[in-house]
This record gives structure tokens, C-alpha cells and sequence, in this order.
């Protein structure tokens, strides 16, 4: 399938922004995949879950209503938007999605939107286990440190405690959890077009997508 665009990458390589303002650009929808396991890791946070107590995992995961509206997400009704963009709750997502129950759990709803066509859809198993089929597989990548330094302009804003040093620690220890794990670790395929972001703006990264996608 041709429009089904998927982009993969580490944390902070921007597929965020990128998969939006290409969403934009073609009139296509955008699913932020990431931001799931955030929501989830918010309510395992809300509820104090035991991440080991299995049932208790899947019972959470089973009932959360996730849902988003143009760029707002809530969970349970409440709005997320901005508190899952905390390292905490980065952190804990990359714990919580290191789960085979969570990304059995998830599997449906990113699964569904794709089969919808028309859609950008961003993570880190997209390419590979949610749409293995889409024709246009992005992976977006740039040096830890500029990842890092991006991350770091972002939570400053919220965390005034927030150092560089401890953002560029934090990235390496997801790359290493997010693309280790059993469960659809993230991977870089052949069949992906790789994009290295570290010395390009965002209109360039958009223009490079645009320019090698199959119509
Ligand atoms: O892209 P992000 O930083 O919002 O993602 C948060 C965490 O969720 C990330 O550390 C790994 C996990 N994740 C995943 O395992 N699979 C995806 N498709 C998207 C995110």
C-alpha cells in the first residue's frame, strides 16, 4: 500500500514534526504511536500498576479509552496533552512498551488506522510489525547528541532542573532499551529509506520524504 507512509526512528530524530507537517501536506491523517505508550505509561503512573502484575497490566490496557483531537490527546477523558511530554513519563513509556502484553494491547488501534489508508504513522515498529506492507517506509535517525540537544530544548520549558548531560544519558539508555527489547525492537530495514536528520531543517527532512515517495 502506497498510502500508508511509515516513519521509524529513535527518540528526538523529529519524526514527531516531520509526520505531522507531512500529514498536512498530503491531507492524510497522523498517528503519533509513541504518544500511546505515554498515555499508557500516565495511567499505569495514575494508578500505581505494578509493571510485573500481568493481569493487572492487561485489565489497564483492556479499559483505557485513548483518543485524539487534532493535536490534543486525553485518556480516561482527562487531557494528557502536555503532561506526557515529561522525561518521567519518557521514561516509563520506553519501560512500559519493553511489554508484550502493552504492544499486543496497542496492536488494534494502529493496525485499524492504516488499514483506513491515508496516513503518516511515526514510531518505532511501524515499518516492521504494524503495516510490514506500506510501500513508503521512512527511518529518520541524527547523532545522539543532536537528538539529545533537541529533546533538552523541549523539556526545559517544563523541567527547570533539566540539564543537557542528563538528556544525552536518558537518549542513550532508551536507544539501547527501545532497540534491544524481544518485542518488535526498533529496527532499520532494507526496505526503509534512510534519512539522517543531524544537519538538516525540517523542510529539508519533509522535502527529501516527499521527493522519494511512491504515488
Ligand atoms: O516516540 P516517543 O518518545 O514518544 O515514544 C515513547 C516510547 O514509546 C519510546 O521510548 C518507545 C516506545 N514506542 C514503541 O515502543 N513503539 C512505538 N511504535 C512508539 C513508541
Amino acid at each position: 500500500m502506497k498510502n500508508v507512509i511509515t516513519i521509524d526512528g529513535p527518540s528526538g530524530a523529529g519524526k514527531g514534526t516531520i509526520a505531522r507537517l507531512l500529514a498536512k501536506k498530503l491531507g492524510y491523517k497522523y498517528l503519533d504511536t509513541g504518544a500511546l505508550y505515554r498515555a499508557v505509561a500516565w495511567k499505569v503512573r495514575e494508578e500505581r500498576t505494578d509493571l510485573s502484575n500481568e493481569s493487572a497490566l492487561k485489565r489497564l490496557i483492556e479499559n483505557i479509552k485513548i483518543t485524539f483531537n487534532g493535536d490534543r490527546i486525553t485518556a480516561d477523558g482527562v487531557d494528557i496533552t502536555s503532561e506526557i511530554r515529561t522525561a518521567e513519563i519518557g521514561e516509563l513509556s520506553s519501560q512500559v512498551s519493553a511489554l508484550p502484553s502493552v504492544r499486543a494491547g496497542l496492536f488494534g488501534i494502529q493496525r485499524n488506522m492504516c488499514l483506513q489508508g491515508d496516513v503518516v504513522i511515526e514510531g518505532r515498529d511501524t515499518g516492521t510489525t504494524i503495516f510490514p506492507e506500506s510501500e513508503n517506509k521512512f527511518y529518520l535517525d541524527a547523532s545522539v547528541e543532536e537528538r539529545a540537544r533537541r529533546r533538552y530544548e523541549e523539556l526545559k520549558m517544563k523541567d527547570a532542573a533539566i540539564t543537557l548531560a542528563a538528556t544525552i544519558e536518558d537518549i542513550k539508555k532508551r536507544d539501547t532499551r527501545d532497540s534491544t527489547r524481544q518485542t518488535s525492537p526498533l529496527t532499520r530495514t532494507d526496505d526503509m529509506v534512510y534519512i539522517d536528520s543531524t544537519n538538516l531543517s525540517i523542510e529539508d527532512v519533509v522535502e527529501k520524504i516527499t521527493g522519494s515517495l511512491k504515488r
